[in-house]
């Protein structure tokens, strides 16, 4: 299955109008993350009241957290413009030099997936983010020379899921690092919330709170499966996001209780079944369920880590005994030899 086809993706292409629309764009309609945003705030503050472009920010953490969101706001918030581009956009050093000079003073250049950055490029992005100047090379062979740029004073965002793919050079140059994290229930019934208004659904709390429970802690998560509790209420129901409806709508795209899909149940069951409850290697894994061994890293992985369904050990992925329990498979101890060998 592509990635992007799961109900629960948080990566899935959405419609950009009504993403637009469901943002928020100031740090106060930001819901929840609120270390962060504090943070946020007064690095703010403190660039405005010197009078100063913001300082090199990079967030990180796993898809649909709102990294996008939160380089957004800190344009809106500055009241500056933001460029927009990603790591696997930028081919050639000359690409970010071309967008490096056409940026204004205080200008925020956002790079998405700023781990994937080719090395040669990142090396034009060093002395840029410290000094803000560009060293270019004219000409070929003994007549070559360089020739250094100065550029105005910027501020770059970067944004990933893979910290430890981040040289660490490049993450030297970064003032302020932010981890972003799954959102609690509460900040998850609000983002619905407010979601379901700017749409203008009609919504039970109960009907709410089964979204939100289900949506694994992720905002971009959320805002899909109301899309299609919204769907379905209008098709078989009265148009009102109910309880009934809600779940029923779920269990339609077979998220279960806990926002599980069919390809983190496969995972599961992958380790269970075929490898007894493991340790197995991610590759393996992947291999057997025909699933990119990224894909499950990034969007399968951290989800039933934070559930505390997987482990992570120097041997492999392990399933917990409460892996076992959601998915009502007796826990024997003999099938887990990797958990007492330590
Ligand atoms: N704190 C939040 N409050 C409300 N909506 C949010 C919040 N964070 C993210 N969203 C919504 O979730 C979606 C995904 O956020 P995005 O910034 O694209 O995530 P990321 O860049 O981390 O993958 C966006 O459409 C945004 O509207
Ligand atoms: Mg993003």
């Amino acid at each position: 299955m592509n990635p992007e086809d799961r109900p629960i993706s948080p990566q899935a292409k959405t419609d950009d109008r009504l993403d637009q629309a469901l943002r928020p764009h100031t740090l106060k309609e930001v819901i929840g993350q609120d270390q962060v945003c504090e943070n946020l705030s007064i690095l703010i503050q403190a660039a405005q009241q010197r009078n100063e472009p913001l300082d090199h920010v990079l967030f990180y953490g796993p898809p649909g957290l709102g990294k996008t969101t939160l380089a957004y706001v800190l344009a809106s918030e500055m009241n500056v413009n933001i460029k927009v581009t990603s790591g696997p956009a930028v081919e050639r050093a000359g690409d970010l030099a071309a967008i490096l000079t056409n940026l204004r003073a205080g200008d925020i250049l956002f790079i998405d997936e700023i781990h994937r950055l080719g090395k040669a490029i990142e090396e034009v992005l060093y002395p840029a983010m410290e000094d803000y100047s560009l060293d270019i090379i004219i000409g070929k062979g003994p007549s070559a020379r360089s020739l250094r740029l100065k550029l105005p004073r910027f501020t770059v965002i970067g944004a990933t899921t893979r910290l430890a793919l981040i040289s660490s050079p490049l993450r030297a140059r970064f003032g302020a690092v932010y981890r972003l994290d799954y959102y609690d229930i509460e900040a998850m019934r609000k983002i619905v919330q407010r979601a379901a208004d700017l749409l203008q659904v009609p919504v039970e709390k109960k009907g709410i709170n089964e979204i939100a429970c289900r949506a694994r802690g992720t905002p971009r998560v959320a805002l899909r499966l109301l899309r299609r509790a919204r769907d379905y209420a209008q098709v078989r129901g009265d148009g009102i996001i109910t309880l009934e409806n809600a779940s029923e709508s779920l269990r339609l795209m077979s998220v279960d209780s806990l926002g599980l899909d069919e390809v983190d149940r496969r995972v599961l069951l992958t380790i269970i079944e075929k490898y007894n409850g493991g340790p197995v290697g991610l590759s393996t894994i992947g291999g057997s369920i025909s699933e990119e061994p990224d894909t499950i890293m990034d969007v399968v992985e951290p989800y039933l880590l934070q559930l505390g369904f997987l482990e992570r050990t120097a041997k492999g992925r392990i399933a917990t005994r409460l892996a076992y329990e959601h998915l009502e498979i007796p826990f024997v101890q003999e099938n887990q030899p990797g958990l007492f060998d330590k």
